[in-house]
């Protein structure tokens, strides 16, 4: 594969969901290249269409027309979608869930264990590390998810508004994480975000207004 082969490439994506007078466009012909190493923030408020542009980027959704196509090489594993919402699971320590993307990839238990540990300490949560999801706080379960992604160090990181609940110092260090994560491994990372002092922390920005994918700035 050449090294910059782009890892989606979105053409004219739509996403509708519903049919007839109820159908909602979450998603308008958006045009999006993402490539190896790229860092892009998009920006737009509640109800804006961030989470289902991630979601078909993710593949979790098929678009309703136009096209997604993620790069042949890339893997199911090789995606690491931080949901928004942390969506631990409850019967599950925080080491436990952490770990459990490496465990179903098919890692020794202990080595998937280590590196949900060495992915805790990144964001500041090694010491939740046996607690259980309903002994640990909205924002400290964020973090947590956050984990999730960088134990399985990804080669594409989605991030959806990773640091919505989280105090201004706390988003931060999720961020500056998610950052280093993605700088050590080469992963390219995509955060959701309606806050602009995160959105300026990535390379690139785009902006979604009512399921539009706005041209990048300076573009017309
Ligand atoms: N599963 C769904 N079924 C119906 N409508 C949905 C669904 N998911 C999202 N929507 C609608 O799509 C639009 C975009 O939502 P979303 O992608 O969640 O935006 P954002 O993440 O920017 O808040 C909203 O009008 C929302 O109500
Ligand atoms: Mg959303």
């Amino acid at each position: 594969m050449p090294p910059d082969e782009p890892l989606v490439v979105c053409r004219n994506a739509a996403l509708t969901f519903g049919r007839g007078p109820q159908a909602v466009v979450a998603v308008h012909g958006a045009e999006l290249e993402i490539g190896p190493g790229d860092r892009l923030a998009v920006v737009g408020p509640s109800g804006s269409g961030k989470s289902s542009l991630l979601h078909l980027l993710a593949g979790l959704e098929q678009p309703t027309t136009g096209t997604v196509r993620r790069a042949a090489s890339l893997g199911p594993y090789d995606i690491g979608l931080v949901f928004q919402g942390d969506s631990l699971i409850p019967a599950l320590s925080v080491a436990e869930n952490t770990a459990l993307p490496l465990v179903l990839a098919g890692r020794p238990e202990d080595e998937a264990r280590q590196a949900a540990l060495a992915a805790l300490a990144l964001v500041d949560a090694a010491d939740l590390a046996d607690r259980l999801p309903e002994e640990i706080s909205g924002g400290q379960a964020q973090r947590v998810a956050a984990a999730r992604v960088l134990a399985q160090a990804p080669r594409l990181i989605l991030a959806d508004e990773p640091t919505g609940r989280l105090d201004h110092t706390t988003g931060a260090r999720v961020l500056d994480a998610l950052l280093t994560a993605a700088d050590h491994t080469g992963a390219a990372l995509v955060v959701t975000t309606h806050d602009p002092a995160i959105a300026a922390r990535l390379t690139a920005r785009r902006t979604m207004r009512d399921g539009r994918l706005l041209a990048p700035e300076g573009v017309s």
